[in-house]
């Protein structure tokens, strides 16, 4: 079955506890969290501050999404919460081998993620050190933005990869996921879908998440 991580992007950050006690009861899968330097993206999010709150009433494993210049520095910063999957994008990191190696010592999942231009060759010779690969199909810096269905033969192509050189290495995507497109990224492997406005937009929680979990 498809797994769902909601986007807390979304939530109201006034009433943060509800919005991912929420999601959480609702049946989700993991807790995707944004976390944006307002340099590699143009916008500005979160820190340890909110996400260890969040960490606090979440029931389920943070996914931790970084979009930030420092990779390494926001590692340290959020190891201490135990997430479940860190996250770094490909194309703002020069030593990825190194970095997947670090975050795996530190008992956190590896993963990495690349932008709608990047191809999934890119990562094959690290495909065997990662437990994910999360695949924008938006451009990332905010929620709300429409689907890029480029990346329906990406994941693809991930997915042939994937299963050759790591079967063990599941594949995310995030960004502009609905129930009109969740069957299209089921049908090419696709493992876990990001999903922020398509969840928070709508009056039951829950039956959202259900609608993209097939
Ligand atoms: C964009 C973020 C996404 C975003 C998804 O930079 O990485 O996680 O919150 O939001 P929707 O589902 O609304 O596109
Ligand atoms: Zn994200």
């Amino acid at each position: 079955m498809m797994k769902v991580a909601p986007s807390v992007l979304s939530a109201d950050f006034g009433n943060l506890q509800k919005d991912v006690e929420e999601i959480c009861n609702g049946g989700c899968d993991l807790v995707h969290v944004d976390v944006m330097d307002g340099h590699f993206v143009p916008n500005l999010t979160i820190g340890p501050v909110v996400v260890s709150s969040i960490a606090k009433c979440a029931t389920k494993p943070l996914d931790i999404h970084l979009m930030v210049e420092n990779n390494t520095f926001f590692v340290d910063m959020f190891a201490p919460l135990k997430p479940e999957y860190i996250s770094f994008h490909i194309e703002e990191e020069k030593h990825p081998h190194r970095l997947i190696q670090k975050i795996r010592s530190l008992g956190i999942k590896p993963a990495i993620v690349l932008n709608p231009h990047t191809p999934a060759e890119s990562i094959e010779y690290l495909l065997k050190d990662l437990d994910m690969v999360l695949l924008m199909s938006v451009n990332p810096g905010f929620g709300g933005q429409s689907f890029i269905d480029t990346v329906i033969e990406k994941a693809s192509r991930l997915n042939e990869l994937r299963n050759r050189l790591n079967p063990n290495c599941l594949i995310e995507v995030d960004g502009g996921v609905t129930n009109e497109n969740v069957q299209a990224l089921k049908d090419v492997g696709v493992d876990i879908v990001v999903a922020g406005s398509y969840v928070f937009k709508q009056e039951d929680r829950a039956k959202a998440i259900r609608s993209l979990q097939i």
